[in-house]
């Protein structure tokens, strides 16, 4: 079974090319649920897909590069949800599969198994389920992180304002 340390190991291993791109610290500015901002809430992802997927043994049915990228880019919307602006995100939660889709497709070259579980990673809120294993598992590891994210402690000592970098133009 793989430690912690081994867990972080694979997701920079296979992540590196995303992690490291420039668009990343969009990111890294932006809060995902509570003071998590969405790079971390990103990485949490990816290393929790790898924890599921080693802990119910399923490594001769994932394609373990496919996974760490599609959890790596799974939230790769490229804007602060939380920020009002004029109502266009007020479908966030049903429409960022496919802008993260988008961003995701223009910077990376993207496999059908990253493209379908990144695209529908939000199942069920959007009705139709994820093709490949791979899209169950980003999807189950996204849906425990946020709930310990959101109902975290820390989220009370989130700072109040924060200076921020222009914001990129969607794809
Ligand atoms: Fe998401
Ligand atoms: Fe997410």
């Amino acid at each position: 079974m793989l430690d912690r340390t081994q867990i972080q190991c694979i997701v920079e291993h296979h992540g590196k090319e995303i992690i490291l791109h420039e668009h990343m610290r969009i990111e890294q500015n932006s809060y995902q649920h509570g003071v998590v901002t969405t790079f971390a809430h990103s990485i949490r992802v990816a290393c929790l897909s790898v924890w599921l997927a080693d802990r119910m043994r399923l490594w001769n049915r994932v394609d373990q590069r496919a996974l760490v990228r599609s959890a790596l880019l799974h939230d790769y919307f490229l804007y602060d949800w939380h920020e009002w602006d004029n109502g266009t995100h007020r479908l966030h939660g049903l429409t960022h599969g496919q802008t993260a889709l988008l961003n995701a497709s223009r910077d990376f070259q993207l496999g059908s198994v990253e493209r379908d579980s990144i695209a529908r990673h939000m199942f069920p809120l959007t009705l139709i389920p994820p093709k490949y294993l791979e899209g169950y598992i980003v999807s189950v590891a996204d849906k425990i992180s946020a709930t310990r994210e959101t109902l975290s402690l820390a989220r009370f000592t989130k700072p109040r304002s924060r200076s921020r970098r222009p914001r990129m133009q969607h794809a």
